[in-house]
């Protein structure tokens, strides 16, 4: 069985004190649900991800980051490393985030160096693909899909595979109110799993989480977590409230 993993992704929102105010929010509130049922994470800003450590220790809710470069140190001028995300404590990394790929022009084969950097970095990667409207609506989501997987995932052996969750986030269901219907989500995550066993092994790909996102709200939790290969989600907008995070937590085990 795997277990329901719910990681938020505030992305450039909050500042110093509402970062940390939510983080005590949703430790208080989540109570002891995440004991040993649900995997939880929230991944701040980088300049908040101190702060926010610092509330959420000695709770059970991880903290991950929204990026992170693949050079261990170094001349790259605003970047930050894994060693230095694993210093102020972060467990996961988003690798590949769709406003990273269409936002910002992150390539596969850059994010492949993330994936790549945050595993023998100590960190675990959360690798996030999906496709734009213009692809879904001319039947090429299996195609992308599945290229996002393979440069996303290349020469990561299956040893290092249990590291890594994957996030199937259809761009078109990103911050637009339009989630994918909970098939639309079936259907793309039995696809990344039956690729998961071709790459690596049918045990390798039932062991996998694959968490859906896009604009994933409590009203729709419930119904995306009872489809067979959804194992988890990703939440941007409804994380940044502690309430409908938390019951998007509770919904979800
Ligand atoms: P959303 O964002 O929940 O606001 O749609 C999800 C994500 O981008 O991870």
């Amino acid at each position: 069985m795997r277990k329901p993993f719910i990681a938020g992704n505030w992305k450039m929102n909050t500042d110093s004190r509402g970062a940390v105010k939510l983080a005590e929010s949703i430790v208080r509130d989540c109570g002891d649900t995440t004991d040993s049922k649900v995997d939880v994470a929230v991944c701040p800003p980088f300049v908040y991800l101190q702060a926010v450590a610092g509330a959420l220790s000695s709770s059970p809710v991880a903290l991950g980051s929204q990026d992170v470069y693949f050079e261990q140190k170094g001349a790259f001028t605003g970047e930050i490393s894994a060693a230095m995300l694993k210093d102020v404590g972060c467990t996961y990394a988003l690798c590949g985030h769709s406003e990273r790929r269409h936002v910002i022009g992150e390539a596969d084969e850059l994010i492949n160096k993330k994936v790549h950097a945050a595993v023998s970095g100590g960190l675990l990667p959360i690798l996030c693909v999906g496709e734009l409207i213009e692809e879904r609506k001319t039947n090429k989501t299996a195609e992308v899909v599945t290229r996002q997987m393979k440069k996303g995932l290349a020469g990561i052996s299956e040893a290092k595979m249990p590291a890594i969750t994957i996030a199937y986030e259809p761009v078109w269901a990103i911050g637009t109110g339009l989630t994918a219907t909970p098939q639309q989500a079936q259907e793309v995550h039995a696809l990344i799993r039956k690729l998961l066993a071709g790459m690596f092994s049918e045990k390798l790909a039932e062991e996998i989480r694959i968490q859906y996102g896009g604009s994933v709200k409590p009203d729709n939790a419930a119904e995306l977590m009872n489809q067979q290969d959804v194992d988890g989600l990703l939440v941007g907008g409804a994380s940044l409230k502690a309430d409908d995070f938390v019951t998007i937590i509770k919904a979800s085990v």
